[in-house]
């Protein structure tokens, strides 16, 4: 072994200093140097010799034997969508967002149905809110508290060793960043703190196969506080959106070890806590009865499944030099590709006009799959002509103005059947190979051909 030495390490850079200074020496970041314990390494050429044997531990990947893989479910369907069909014993999740968000709220409710449901028991360690807090919400939520059992601790040590005689099936930590060790002398909330409280959380999951969820606060920067070290020690990592203001919250999963990412839950905040919302189109589509120009309809395509999002957009004068273009929910640079390419193949210039694009609902768009529809808002809107109400637009839109495929047409189509569309604008490689009766498709493959069925 060799001996334990103190080394400082920046917080957003990763670089290491042997003493603590003011300024990262590598970003030039302040007061981002963290302590860090490690070991050095024995210097000594034979420092393999203790390792005599250890080929009996390899083995062939074929001769790996799988032990069946256990799932809980959370109780929340929407929430089990997002894991990947539940909860892996063992797994260690982290649920990220804003405060207020309504994280505490998503696993209160999930552990008290988990604990309803299941025999086991599931722990609660909070360090946070007291127990009064947490039992006041639990009775106005109208929880079936019984199976839940509380911990108010901040100690990671003390709540491992509760965790181990409790023996729960779930253990829930409210949150990591109120964690600490009592074998570093930093303070609760720095990112060596995070780390070593997490990874003492992770390894008593893998050991005793109890699934662990982690709640992460979201710093203004956006990232996970303790710089995105949390992301890859877990097995998934889940991200709970949405406005504040706004009823609507998204649960997305952009890291799973045990399902696939970009899976989308849906859940309405209500008086009464978190009501799962299983069809959402329905709400990103509660368009009024009158059409009106700047809106259009796309299907986008969230982990499994296909949801129909209305994107609106506005073209006004602009009283500014430099005309804004501003999005919500969407990449700018997406929009100022578009508005370009709208420019250069369809002559279609909104120069001195300020460009605002909004996807509605507080949904995110992160696929090129819109990229149709977010044109013919534009396009509405500088014409100020309504596109038809039953119409629905899916297709990328590439820079020597060529309309391309995406993947998954048909599910996207049969969403937009089964919400009562009628007519579809969609890229040519996209086409059906049965015509469907209740759809007028339109295929194209150029931005002129878009805009002249537009026209209509
Ligand atoms: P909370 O779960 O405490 O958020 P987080 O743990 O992510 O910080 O949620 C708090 C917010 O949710 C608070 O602003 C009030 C709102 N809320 C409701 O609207 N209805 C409810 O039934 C509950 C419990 C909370
Ligand atoms: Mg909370």
């Amino acid at each position: 072994m060799g001996k334990t030495i103190t080394a400082f390490q920046c917080n957003q850079c990763g670089t290491e200093a042997a003493r603590w200074v003011g300024q990262c020496p590598g970003c030039g970041a302040w007061n981002t140097l963290e302590e860090l314990v490690k070991r050095s390494l024995d210097k000594k050429a034979d420092r393999y010799a203790n390792y005599a044997g250890v080929l009996s531990l390899v083995q062939s990947l074929a001769a790996v034997k799988i032990g069946g893989e256990v799932r809980l479910s959370s109780g929340l369907s929407e929430l089990d969508r997002v894991l990947g069909g539940g909860l892996v014993a063992g797994s260690v999740v982290l649920i990220g967002g804003n405060p207020g968000i309504g994280k505490s709220t998503l696993l209160l409710q999930a552990l008290a149905a988990m604990g309803a449901a299941q025999q086991g028991r599931v722990l609660y360690v909070t360090g946070e809110e007291s127990l009064e807090q947490i039992s006041l919400r639990a009775q106005r939520l109208d929880l079936k508290a019984a199976q839940v059992r509380l911990l108010a601790d901040t100690l990671v040590e003390r709540a491992l060793a509760v965790a181990q005689q409790e023996r729960p099936q779930v253990m829930v930590v409210d949150s990591i960043q109120t964690l600490y060790s009592e074998q570093l002398q930093s303070a609760p909330g720095t990112v060596t703190q995070v780390r070593e409280s997490a990874a003492q959380l992770l390894r008593y999951a893998k050991q005793s196969g109890v699934a662990v969820i982690l709640v992460g606060h979201v710093t203004k920067e956006g990232a996970l506080a303790g710089p995105r070290v949390l992301e890859h020690m877990v097995d998934t990592v889940l991200y709970f959106e949405g406005d504040g203001g706004e009823r609507l919250r998204v649960l997305r999963a952009v890291k799973n070890r045990f399902g696939a990412v970009n899976e989308l839950g849906v859940f309405a905040m209500t008086e009464r806590g978190l009501r799962e919302v299983s069809n959402p189109s329905a709400i990103f589509l509660s368009r009024g009865k009158e059409a009106v120009p700047g809106s259009a309809v796309t299907v986008i395509r969230e982990g499994s499944r296909p949801l129909l999002v209305e994107v609106q957009a506005l073209v006004d004068d602009s009283h500014l030099t430099n005309p804004r273009r501003v999005t919500v929910g969407l990449e700018p640079n997406r929009l100022a590709m578009l508005l370009a390419i709208l420019h250069r193949h369809g002559a279609v210039m909104p120069g001195a006009q300020d460009v605002f694009v909004n996807v509605v609902g507080g949904v995110r768009v992160n696929e090129t799959g819109a990229d149709l529809a977010i044109l013919a808002a534009i396009v509405s809107s500088l014409r100020d002509r309504p596109l038809d109400q039953d119409l629905v637009l899916f297709g990328e839109v590439g820079l020597t103005g060529e309309i391309r495929p995406v993947p998954s047409g048909e599910e996207r189509l049969a969403a937009a059947v089964k919400h009562g569309f009628k007519k579809a604008i969609l890229p040519e490689a996209n086409r059906p190979r049965r015509s469907l009766k209740e759809l007028n498709i339109i295929p194209v493959n150029r931005l002129t051909e878009v805009l002249a069925a537009l026209k209509g």
